[in-house]
């Protein structure tokens, strides 16, 4: 397993469709396992194939918190949202892609997904409340979709110009 790089916003592969994955095999598992191990390092909860700079629909994710936290990540291939239910919840998001910028978003808080899990076996499970959040957001970038779409375009701007501010001072403090 590697620890993997992790694109960033305004890197344009963030805002291109990927592509369904075709076989399941010991190369794309290899993949979703890197991905775990890049999300746990980075941290977050988890994480797109696109922000690993590869265009499939994978993603994966873990929402446990504590001892459980490890113990049973999700590896979801070509997910796909069968349905979800009329009561929304607002979460306060962030992304890797977009590092340290959150607000808050509202979307369906319970959905069911259908999808190919690592042994290649077609799956459908219900997601509630932060894991629905997550399986959206995630399943959102293999559309090229960030959460900060579902914001207003004043807050967008904002938030785009706050995280490109705080770049520019980063590059600055590593010349110095
Ligand atoms: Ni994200």
């Amino acid at each position: 397993m590697a620890i993997r790089s992790i694109v960033t916003i305004p890197d344009a592969i963030l805002r291109e469709k990927s592509k369904p994955v075709e076989t399941v095999d010991d190369e794309l598992r290899a993949l979703a396992h890197d991905m775990l191990e890049t999300m746990y390092a980075a941290p977050g909860i988890g994480l797109a194939a696109v922000q690993v700079g590869v265009l499939r629909r994978l993603i994966v994710m873990d929402a446990q918190k504590g001892d459980e936290k490890g113990k049973n990540p999700l590896i979801l291939i070509n997910p796909e949202i069968l349905a979800h239910g009329d009561a929304l919840r607002v979460h306060e998001e962030g992304c890797l892609s977009i590092p340290q910028m959150y607000a808050e978003v509202e979307r369906p808080a319970l959905v069911r997904v259908s999808y190919i899990d690592a042994d290649g076996k077609q799956q459908e499970r219900d997601f509630a409340d932060l894991e629905a959040t997550l399986v959206q957001h995630e399943i959102d970038h293999l559309e090229g979709r960030l959460f900060i779409d579902h914001l207003s375009r004043l807050k967008r701007t904002l938030i785009i110009r706050k995280f490109q501010k705080m770049q520019r001072e980063r590059a600055k403090a590593e010349v110095l």
